[in-house]
């Protein structure tokens, strides 16, 4: 049996050799994200191994398409692919539970309010309809500038 330690977490998870973190700390109630039946897919469950690394199964590709490549420097694993592979203690720090359809949510609102106001992304009829957009030189006011047209030439 394997201990695991989750940081801020007074008490201790065990898991038996071949289990995933994410086994583990789903077993004994903990919350941890999750959204694709740990397939690697979501890439919410993610923890990092702060002690026992060396416990645990190898760094996955599938991991690393989700982590990067800083992910075994910084020790962070998906608790779906980490399998307890030693006995011992690990100690992870397992980040706060994400709401993914509120997280989405406020992603495409926030999108929808930057959309609303770049003059890049406006309609045509919108950009006509407040004018066109001039730098006014100080002390002048917009009705006093004169607009430039290029003359012809007299021959
Ligand atoms: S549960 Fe989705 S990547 Fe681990």
């Amino acid at each position: 049996m394997t201990t695991i330690r989750v940081v801020g977490s007074p008490t201790a998870i065990m898991g038996e050799q071949g289990a995933s973190l994410l086994e583990c700390l789903m077993r004994a109630g903990y919350p941890i994200s999750t959204s694709c039946g740990a397939r690697a897919a979501c890439g919410l469950c993610r923890v990092t191994v702060l002690r026992g690394a060396e416990l645990l199964s190898p760094l996955l590709p599938s991991e690393i398409n989700h982590l990067g490549s800083v992910a075994k420097i910084v020790g962070m694993r998906l608790a779906c692919q980490a399998r307890l592979i030693a006995e011992g203690e690990v100690e992870i720090d397992v980040p706060e539970v994400v709401d993914v359809v509120a997280r989405k949510r406020d992603k495409a609102r926030k999108q929808a309010i930057a959309r609303a106001s770049s003059p890049h992304t406006r309609g045509p009829s919108e950009r006509t309809a407040t004018g066109p957009q001039r730098k006014s030189e100080p002390g002048v006011m917009p009705s006093e500038q004169v607009e430039w047209r290029p003359r012809k030439l007299s021959s």
